[in-house]
């Protein structure tokens, strides 16, 4: 046998047991004739002592051992003199009678230890290594529980996991495609699914009624801390269901992963809101809801005074930071900078503090009399000892935008966004389409097979903007952990939809026709909703990147630095896919 035990299971109990280990020199200490190493595998880490008097040849041989060498070791479980609460194997130590070296190793590049002296780039090129360290590999253990779990729930529910292919055509989910050269085709690419989309609704009309996969998405776009080129997608698709049989379906998976991964029991339903709500006291359509801190307008109150910035702005809001109001001029100046940073754009921010007495001090106390700043104080529902913060804009969505980022900074500063406090919901009812300044069309906000709510379908020529969909996201702590809808099934329905789109009946077709005609034959009335694994994984594990939870994840600029890829091709593999590299200079 190659191993008896793992380096994670030995207790004292195990005391005089003859026993053989095989891992990694995690270190190795010299004291006067001992030498002990610490043996480290996927479950723990084991002390071994080697004593020159026992056998002094041995003893040496463990002298020469170097962090990170594979070795295999026998010998015999004893109590530890000094034993070490913090180790689970901290009771014992084996006294070693053999040691073979399976594998030298050379210094690694950082060293393999919790907190590790290793920069993030050098961890990702030796990615191998970094998984060797504690933190990384419970991610990844995390992450295949969960996926267990996924499976075990969906599984009990009756959905089927189905593959789909991953050499397609263009799928609809709005970012650029991934794109891959056919050599028996020359000319002609396939494109990587941002999404089984389609796919999952022809197997709707095929009758497969719940299916599910967990399965790879590829979206060309600029990555964010939970954005990644490659990610995975718990893909799900149900027939003959309306929009809360979705929701409710999927609200029981996740109240099933917080309760057998987290051991948290939420009871009741999500709460849930409506995309113009979220809007209008978040700011945001993925709200954090942890905190509550909501937008109150203030045009009523703060307009009409002289004050020229408010007079003239199309919206300004205010949050009530509680018991903020000892906030300094430093701090007040840095959270003005704050908003004023090129990523958010705020051209200024007011502010009041509600003293002790009640009296409000504002910065714009001089266009301000005390009896309008207590309406102030009462439209915020503010008490002694809160900060209100006020932002205004002649944007009304992009002033929204700057509020809830503000928001979030103060959620953050007052510690009110808690890793380990979670706030689930639903929000419902997107409108149907948004305008593309970049496209100049209006464009499918959720994706082109949507169903527009049916109260709102008499509205699609007329006022196209104002038409909401049966569309839904989850959302978990401000992140967007999944969304879907239910889908049009009628061909007629899609035609249109297409059209309002600016898709011309022929590229229509040339894009979707496989689906428009498969609605022919039957289609079931069907819907849907993707979840995010890669985003789960982290909320659970309380990560600030999904890369954290990816075994091999791609850098900032879509690279994996470890495989370096991406690469270029050689010619011989250029020539054979009739392709020709266009050198950017030469363009
Ligand atoms: P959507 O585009 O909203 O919907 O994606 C579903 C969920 O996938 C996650 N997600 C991502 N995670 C990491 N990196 C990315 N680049 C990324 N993009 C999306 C999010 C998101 O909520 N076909 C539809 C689903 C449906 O209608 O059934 C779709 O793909 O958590």
């Amino acid at each position: 046998m190659f191993r008896t035990n793992t380096c994670g299971e030995l207790r004292i109990s195990d005391a005089g047991k003859k026993v053989t280990l095989a891992g990694w020199v995690q270190r190795s200490r010299k004291m006067g004739g001992m030498t002990f190493i610490d043996v480290r595998d996927r479950y723990g880490i084991t002390q071994v002592v080697f004593n020159i008097e026992h056998d002094a040849d041995l003893c040496e041989q463990a002298n020469h051992l170097g962090r990170e060498f594979v070795i295999q070791i026998t010998g015999t479980v004893a109590e530890r003199t000094a034993k070490n609460a913090n180790m689970p194997t901290g009771d014992i130590e084996i006294i070693a009678d053999s040691l073979r070296v399976l594998n030298p190793s050379e210094v690694p590049p950082f060293t393999i230890e919790d907190e590790t002296d290793g920069g993030d780039d050098l961890r990702m090129r030796y990615r191998y290594l970094d998984i060797r360290r504690n933190p990384v590999r419970r991610n990844l253990e995390l992450r295949h529980r969960m996926t267990m779990e996924v499976r075990r729930y969906l599984d009990s529910k009756g959905f089927l996991e189905i593959e789909t292919p991953m050499l397609v055509g263009s799928t609809p989910e709005g970012a650029r495609d991934f794109v891959v050269p056919s050599r028996m085709n020359p000319g002609q690419f396939y494109a990587l699914p941002q999404s089984p989309q389609t796919l999952k609704q022809l197997l709707m009309v095929s009758g497969i009624d719940r299916y599910f996969q967990i399965v790879k998405c590829f979206r060309d776009e600029d990555l964010r801390a939970d954005r990644q080129p490659e990610f995975t997608q718990i893909d799900c698709e149900m027939s003959f269901i309306e929009q809360d049989d979705v929701i409710r379906l999927f609200e029981g998976m996740a109240k099933h992963l917080f309760k057998e991964i987290r051991g948290i029991e939420i009871e009741g339903d999500f709460p849930r809101m409506s995309w113009a709500d979220a809007m209008k006291y978040y700011g945001s359509d993925k709200p954090d809801t942890r905190f509550d801190m909501r937008f109150v307008e203030l045009d009523g109150v703060l307009k009409g005074h002289g004050f020229s910035v408010f007079d003239n702005a199309a919206y300004i809001g205010g949050i009530c930071a509680k018991g903020a109001a000892s906030y300094t001029r430093k701090q007040l100046d840095a959270l003005t900078d704050y908003v004023k940073r090129p990523q958010i754009g705020a051209k200024g921010m007011v502010y009041a503090r509600v003293e002790a007495d009640g009296n409000v001090k504002s910065s714009v106390d001089k266009f301000y009399t005390q009896e309008t700043l207590q309406e102030l104080r009462k439209a915020m529902n503010a008490e002694a000892g809160d900060l209100i913060l006020i932002l205004s804009g002649d944007d009304v969505m992009r002033t929204r935008k700057q509020l809830c980022e503000l928001r979030l900074e103060m959620g953050r500063q007052l510690g009110l966004r808690d890793k380990n406090v979670f706030s689930c919901l639903w929000v419902v009812d997107f409108p149907m389409f948004e305008w593309s300044d970049e496209e100049q069309r209006l464009m499918a906000m959720h994706h082109p097979f949507t169903h527009p709510k049916d109260e709102d379908i008499h509205l699609l020529d007329s006022d196209p903007a104002a038409v909401r969909a049966d569309a839904y996201d989850m959302i978990i702590n401000g992140v967007e952990v999944g969304g879907g809808s239910v889908r049009i099934h009628d061909s007629e329905l899609q035609a249109k939809m297409f059209e309002i789109l600016g898709f011309t009946p022929e590229k229509a077709k040339e894009q979707f026709g496989f689906l428009m005609n498969a609605f022919k034959f039957g289609a079931p009335p069907h819907g849907g909703l993707a979840y995010g694994l890669d985003r789960w994984v982290s909320l659970f594990a309380g990560l600030d990147s999904i890369r954290d939870c990816i075994a091999f994840p791609k850098n900032n600029s879509g690279r994996d630095v470890m495989l370096d890829a991406p690469a270029a091709l050689d010619q011989k593999q250029l020539d054979e896919l009739t392709l020709e590299i266009v050198k950017p200079e030469e363009k």
